[in-house]
């Protein structure tokens, strides 16, 4: 079966890097087209910049690079450094990337990709402002893609940047809500999952053993990530929100799945960003969006450690 053309959409951030060294483990069910930056996490240098150093961190040099949307297409601009550090990628040692940034802005790479090839796949793990603002550029591109595998939103979690949002969707609320409304295929793994797969002592510690630079830079980047969380929340280990997506694409089964009516609140100063899951279809308004609201998580850790081995000591 050949690999499934996609495009990565994210905003680095030590979950996205994860989720960037899974994808490039995984070259014979992924063919990554390219990677696109967008502002989130950290501010776009910075995402972009730590895209760049992760395709070099794994020999992915070949993979093009995109810097996308600077702010959100409405609302203020929000970031998180106080979880990911100053970086965006807090855990190793930063360095400028011989990967030269794509000259060409990632809204128009995204474009362009999309009426180029049939059935690319999107995967967007950060603010969706790139993926948005493509759509309304040129609303043709929306029938190529074949399906948008999206990292946000909550149900049951609850919020993890306000009590009733979870970033990604609260960074950019008018963007999400374009793109589960697009009416093409859209998985959305929230926090009901990805609250559910930390990366705990024992999980680490696995990854640590696998010796290969990857391996490091991932047990590094967690040794920082972790520490927020677990204050927070009390918990055995971070939640691995991004890798989520990825591991999605290369074994859905680990995932339990409905389909439903999700809306994006986009007005309420209380509640902006907030996913409103309509799980026992109440309301009666379409199912536009597949959610995730259970995962085997020794599964994904199983998955990861086994991908993340596949890097060249
Ligand atoms: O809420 C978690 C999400 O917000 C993750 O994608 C993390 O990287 C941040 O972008
Ligand atoms: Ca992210």
């Amino acid at each position: 079966m050949p690999a499934r053309p996609i495009i990565i959409d994210c905003d680095p951030g030590q979950d996205d890097a994860i989720a960037l060294f899974l994808a490039m483990a995984s070259p014979d069910e992924l063919n990554i087209l390219g990677v696109t930056a967008v502002a989130g996490n950290v501010p776009l240098p910075l995402t972009e910049r730590n895209v760049r150093m992760m395709c070099e961190l794994a020999g992915r040099e070949d993979i093009p690079v995109f810097a996308g949307c600077a702010k959100p297409m409405v609302r203020d601009s929000i970031t998180a450094e106080y979880i990911h550090g100053e970086t965006g990628i807090d855990g190793i040692d930063v360095f400028e990337p011989r990967t030269v940034l794509q000259d060409k802005h990632a809204v128009d790479f995204i474009v362009e990709t999309l009426l180029a090839h049939d059935e690319v796949t999107l995967i967007p793990t950060g603010p969706l402002t790139n993926i948005a603002t493509a759509f309304e550029k040129n609303a043709e591109v929306i029938q190529k893609v074949k399906e948008i595998v999206v990292m946000g939103g909550a149900m049951r979690e609850g919020g993890n940047r306000t009590p009733s949002a979870e970033f990604n969707i609260m960074a950019d609320p008018q963007a999400a809500d374009i793109v589960l409304n697009c009416g093409r295929p859209v998985t959305l793994i929230g926090l009901d999952v990805t609250h559910k797969v930390l990366s705990t002592e024992e999980r680490v510690a696995r990854i640590g053993q696998l010796g290969n630079s990857v391996a490091n830079a991932t047990v590094g980047m967690l040794s920082f990530f972790h520490r927020y969380d677990t204050e927070k929340y009390s918990s055995q280990g971070t939640p691995l929100h991004d890798p989520c997506t990825i591991a999605y694409l290369l074994q859905p089964d680990l995932f339990k799945t409905k389909l439903c009516n999700v809306a994006v609140e986009t007005e309420s100063e209380l509640t902006i960003g907030h996913t409103a899951v309509d799980f026992w279809h109440v309301t009666g308004r379409p199912k536009n969006v597949n959610w995730a609201y259970d995962v085997d998580a020794d599964g994904f850790y199983e998955l990861l450690t086994e991908r993340l081995s596949r890097f060249p000591l």
